[in-house]
């Protein structure tokens, strides 16, 4: 089966790609590098001794996308491909609206044009607002917060109106918790550019001295110890939800959320960070951050009934992995 993975260069692509190869799937990647390096695809060679086939296209321009489409006989797409910086988001919106939907529209219409008619897609817990309870299903009431936030929601709708007039697409919307970690061999994480926007790549740049310190932003938050909770996933658990949903044998259109169930406090994170690697992250507690929620966990019962998802790692291997990761890929 070949599956054009668009985004394949990113940090949840990239670990998905190798699950991909992993389990004998052909893989055509389509990334125009906006977020990511070209190196990412060796290390996947180096990884998996297999090759993929690369086209640095972006999805906004539909008559590339064609041709794609055209050379390759593509069975389903994964669709990572997207910008994804919330504080961005905020600043920039019309380039988060044109890219990610402008991408998304040309891809399905592309699918349905050439009859390919799965398609795994990228959201984001961030759909379920501020949630009025605990833990996250599937069926909550949706809502957002900033224009990234708004263009998976939109897409979400696009998806879910694109099945009601032809329901031989077979759609799956994963909804993403926190993901953090990296690829155990080291050559595979996430590299955001510039000041990062989320908590693990800050806490790993305080760690490696690139950064003074850390900003817990609020100590006041209805939660164990006053810090923020999320649902800390690692990529390869999640990156492995995309092969479960691929293999799914329902078929329409389903939505899951891809987290472990299990909350974690900023504070609990830092110090399981520093216990594991041994190493002391300086910080601040500081004003809290605008558009923050107490607390975000996952039910990913849905999951592991229809998907046989089963994360396996643990916050302490997301933390050396983490780390592992930075370490071996800083100067
Ligand atoms: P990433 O930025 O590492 O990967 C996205 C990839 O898409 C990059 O390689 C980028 O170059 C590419 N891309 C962007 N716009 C493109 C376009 N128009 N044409 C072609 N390629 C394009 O991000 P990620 O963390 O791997 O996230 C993957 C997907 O998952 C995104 O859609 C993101 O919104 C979603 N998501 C991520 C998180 C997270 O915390 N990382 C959480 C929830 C959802
Ligand atoms: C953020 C995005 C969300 C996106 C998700 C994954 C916002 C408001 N939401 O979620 O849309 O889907 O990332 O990419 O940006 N924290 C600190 N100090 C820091 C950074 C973070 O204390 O320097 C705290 C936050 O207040 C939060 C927790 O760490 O309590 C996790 O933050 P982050 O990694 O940014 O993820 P989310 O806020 O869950």
């Amino acid at each position: 089966m070949k599956i054009l993975v668009s985004g394949g260069c990113g940090y949840i692509g990239s670990h998905t790609v190798v699950d991909l190869l992993k389990e004998n799937y052909e893989v055509v990647i389509v990334d125009n590098l906006i977020n990511s390096k070209r190196e990412v695809l060796d290390n996947i060679k180096k990884i998996t001794n297999k090759e993929v086939t690369f086209y640095k296209v972006d999805l906004c321009d539909k008559e590339k996308l064609k041709e794609v489409f055209e050379k390759e006989s593509i069975d389903a797409v994964i669709h990572f491909a997207g910008l994804k910086a919330v504080g961005e988001s905020v600043e920039k919106p019309l380039m988060y609206y044109e890219n990610n939907l402008i991408s998304t529209i040309n891809l399905l219409d592309l699918m349905r044009e050439f009859n390919v008619k799965k398609i795994v897609f990228s959201s984001s817990a961030t759909v379920y607002g501020n949630p009025d309870s605990l833990p996250i299903y599937e069926d909550f009431p949706l809502s957002t917060t900033n224009p990234y936030g708004t263009t998976k929601l939109m897409i979400e709708n696009i998806l879910k109106d694109l099945y009601k007039s032809d329901n031989s697409f077979d759609i799956t919307i994963l909804r993403y918790f926190n993901p953090i970690g990296a690829h155990k061999s080291g050559l595979l994480g996430e590299d955001p550019n510039g000041i990062p926007n989320n908590l693990m790549p800050y806490i790993v740049r305080v760690a490696t001295g690139k950064f003074p310190i850390l900003n817990i932003f609020g100590d006041d938050y209805k939660t164990v110890d006053g810090t923020g909770v999320r649902d800390y996933i690692h990529v390869c658990d999640l990156s492995y939800g995309h092969v479960l949903a691929l293999k799914n044998k329902k078929t329409g259109l389903k939505i899951y959320n891809l987290g472990t169930g299990k909350g974690t406090s900023v504070l609990e994170l830092v110090k399981k960070f520093e216990s594991v690697n041994g190493v002391k992250v300086n910080y601040q507690i500081a004003p809290r951050r605008d558009g923050d929620i107490d607390a975000c966990y996952a039910s990913n019962e849905k999951a592991v009934k229809e998907l046989g998802f089963k994360p396996k790692y643990t916050i302490e291997d997301m933390c050396r992995d983490s780390y592992n990761f930075v370490k071996m890929n800083t100067n």
